[in-house]
């Protein structure tokens, strides 16, 4: 079957990329409200585009309403926010992080989510993640004709869980993905996590 996209309205467009290009990575994203709580919601329009400098994408469209989602809205005023990768632990506090609350309610405190120091960043990281990453705002671009905008954040700290880093030396350095158990989005409302690993020698 061939699906061309000219003829087809956006939400349908939504619906053929968001069932093809799987699994996707999640960024939990935290980020400052204006009164100083935390804000957490997903999103899977989320991508690694240059490591020098380290820059992460993730894809923002707007509120029911018309209105910036409060992500956007506090990376813009703010700069800083904290990725962290969802782990299948996380699936449900993930999903239920992402129901649209007036700009101010913290997601953290409704769901009850502990928060931790991260060092060298302004903002605190989820307690329990395997993963986060503390980013500034590096440029939003407003894309396409539907209200999306490409937020590039640049990445400053990495935390990983310790027990995940099973080598570390200047030659190599291995995390095991097992151990992350990150969550992988599928289309609409289904999640997949880790299947087989595979080790794969790469061709000359
Ligand atoms: C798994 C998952 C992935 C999502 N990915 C995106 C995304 O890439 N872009 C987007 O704009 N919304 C995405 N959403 C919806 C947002 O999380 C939702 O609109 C949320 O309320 C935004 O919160 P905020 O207003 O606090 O920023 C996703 C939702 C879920 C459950």
């Amino acid at each position: 079957m061939i699906f061309d996209l000219s003829t087809q309205e956006p939400a349908r467009v939504y619906s053929i990329m968001a069932q093809t290009i799987m699994p996707r990575p999640i960024a939990w994203v935290l980020s400052e409200n204006e009164n100083g709580s935390f804000n957490l919601a997903p999103f899977s329009y989320f991508a690694p585009i240059c490591s020098d400098p380290p820059l992460i994408m993730i894809s923002v469209s707007k509120k029911p309403d018309g209105t910036l989602k409060d992500t956007r809205a506090n990376i813009k005023a703010r700069h800083d926010f904290v990725i962290h990768i969802a782990s299948w632990e996380q699936l449900e506090p993930m999903n239920s992080s992402a129901a649209t609350l007036e700009a101010g309610v913290s997601e953290v405190a409704q769901l009850g989510l502990e928060l931790t120091d991260f060092k060298g960043s302004k903002l605190p990281r989820l307690k329990q993640s395997n993963v986060a990453m503390a980013c500034s705002l590096y440029e939003i671009r407003e894309i396409g004709n539907g209200p999306y905008a490409m937020i590039l954040g640049e990445i400053k700290h990495v935390y990983v869980v310790d027990e995940a880093v099973t080598e570390q030396s200047a030659e190599s350095l291995r995390i095991s993905p097992m151990t992350l158990n990150p969550v992988g989005r599928l289309g609409g409302p289904q999640y997949t996590s880790l299947g087989e690993v595979v080790t794969l020698a790469r061709p000359e």
